[in-house]
């Protein structure tokens, strides 16, 4: 049976790489992101080596390498939120995730990710939760704000 990433692309008319940003997006919008079959199979593809294709695809913040979770979170790691201590902030979500910068918890519920500034250095630590930002948030407001998400999804299910 073909997979998704197949069928994307098996429907290319052609190998002109100036589509590879084309493909890419598109596999990324089916899959939620480019697994390491999506690079392996679009590298062969497009007769490219994966790392080229990996190296072109990083270039780009909005392709992801790893599945999100239902609640994607944000952290910021720039300077002004740095100054605020953001470094707590990240150990804690570590803390009761157990995940890391770039990992999705097993249930599929959370991921994380350590950003450049999010632009709202005024109101830092900044977060953000399925793009809807947080400021001034503190290591202690992790656990009511992880917990009332789980809260939140049951009630949508
Ligand atoms: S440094 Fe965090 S928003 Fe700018």
């Amino acid at each position: 049976m073909k997979s998704k990433i197949d069928e994307i692309i098996e429907k290319q008319n052609n190998t002109d790489r100036s589509d590879l940003l084309d493909v890419l997006q598109e596999i990324q919008v089916i899959e939620g992101y480019l697994s390491e079959e999506a690079i392996i199979k679009t590298s062969q593809y497009f007769k490219l080596a994966s790392a080229k294709i990996y190296g072109i695809a990083s270039f780009y913040d909005h392709f992801k390498f790893v599945p999100q979770g239902r609640f994607h979170i944000k952290v910021c790691n720039g300077t002004a939120c740095h100054l605020a201590n953001t470094s707590n902030l990240r150990k804690e979500f570590e803390k009761i995730l157990k995940i890391q910068h770039g990992q999705c918890t097993r249930d599929g519920m959370f991921s994380i990710e350590y950003v450049p500034c999010m632009g709202a250095c005024g109101i830092s630590s900044v977060i953000s939760i399925n793009e809807e930002y947080y400021s001034s948030v503190k290591p202690s407001d992790v656990k009511d704000m992880l917990e009332n998400l789980r809260n939140t999804d049951d009630r949508i299910d």
